[in-house]
């Protein structure tokens, strides 16, 4: 089943149906890899200031109406304290691409976290930067870096991006992360305007290329704020069909039953694990921020604590079938 034709991808990525044979075989190579396992990741979601203009997203640039915020190094320095005492043993720090945010400001942040927590992993995903940048972050103390690459088709990545960004950038970005030596994580849409059959096997055919450790993706989800507004949100149900087929394509790989999946289901979270999902990643940003990382409508957990998402998680994952663990999560190769 690793090796599918194009043919056979577009076969299974184009049925109607509620693929429960298919998800059922990606669980099943799931639980021979991690077991029942559920990995989590503390997100510290710390600046929506962004200056590029994705077409999609609700905090890009051109969104005027976005009420913007900041955290301070002490503020991310306290969730992370709250994330440890939790059982986080991996902190991702997540914003938008802030100038204010120097390279020495994420070095200086980055470097605070590893001396207090050198048992844990630090990620962080705040977008395109240059390779020196990317560096003096690992050396700073950071493991890992998402950076999804949205889509990886040129001509489709154009119509999601203004011109002022490319495919080529992003990719450059990707391989120049992993040859720093940080464990990478990448992965796309599902359902974002314009996305052909075609488009979703050229993702699958990048990510063989690139092998990353972690690959999320989600249900494109409409935001009013943007040009997309009038654009449909992709399918629970599609989003679910590529959960399985990348598990069963990266039977390795860290798979996250991602915020956006939870938002287009109540029960979304549920139905990525059982279709080969392995990792959660709740949000531990101080309540009073949570809204205002508006990527889209309707985001989940948005009113709750930390400490509440880590008991409703637990419970959820438990219905799923699942045990959450509380170690650092590392890919098991
Ligand atoms: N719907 C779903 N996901 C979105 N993202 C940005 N905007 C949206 C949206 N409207 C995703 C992008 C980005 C990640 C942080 O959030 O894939 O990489
Ligand atoms: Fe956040 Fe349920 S996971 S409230």
């Amino acid at each position: 089943m690793q090796n599918l034709t194009d043919k056979e991808l577009i076969e299974i990525i184009n049925t109607d149906k509620y693929d429960e044979e298919l998800f059922n075989k990606a669980d099943a190579i799931r639980r021979e890899r991690y077991g029942t396992d559920v990995y989590i990741r503390g997100l510290i979601e710390f600046t929506n200031y962004c200056k590029n203009n994705c077409y999609y997203c609700g905090i890009r640039a051109g969104n005027k109406n976005a009420i913007r915020y900041r955290l301070t190094k002490e503020e991310i320095l306290s969730c992370s304290a709250e994330g440890y005492a939790l059982g986080f043993r991996t902190f991702v720090l997540q914003g938008g691409e802030d100038p204010y945010f120097t390279d020495d400001k994420i070095c200086d942040i980055v470097s605070s976290i590893r001396e207090k927590y050198p048992d844990c992993a630090i990620t962080l995903s705040i977008g395109e930067k240059s390779r020196d940048s990317y560096k003096a972050y690992f050396d700073a103390g950071a493991n890992r870096y998402l950076l999804r690459h949205e889509t990886a088709t040129c001509e489709h990545y154009n119509m999601l991006h203004p011109s002022s960004m490319s495919l080529d950038v992003r990719k450059r970005c990707l391989y120049d992360l992993r040859e720093i030596g940080y464990q990478v994580g990448s992965g796309f849409m599902v359902g974002s305007p314009y996305q052909t059959t075609e488009n979703l096997v050229s993702d699958l055919r990048f990510l063989q290329d690139l092998s990353p450790d972690m690959i999320g993706i989600g249900p494109y989800i409409t935001h009013k704020e943007t040009p997309f507004a009038d654009k449909p949100s992709g399918t629970l149900e599609l989003t679910l069909r590529m959960i399985a087929l990348l598990r069963i394509m990266f039977p390795y790989a860290l798979l996250p039953a991602t915020t956006a999946l939870g938002s287009i289901h109540p029960e979304g979270r549920e139905k990525g694990l059982k279709a080969g999902a392995n990792v959660v990643m709740p949000n531990l940003s101080p309540v009073r921020v949570r809204k205002l990382y508006d990527l889209y409508e309707n985001k989940i957990c948005t009113g709750d604590e930390a400490a509440e998402c880590r008991v409703c998680l637990e419970k959820r994952v438990q219905n799923a079938g699942y045990k959450i663990v509380t170690h650092r999560g590392d890919v098991l190769r």
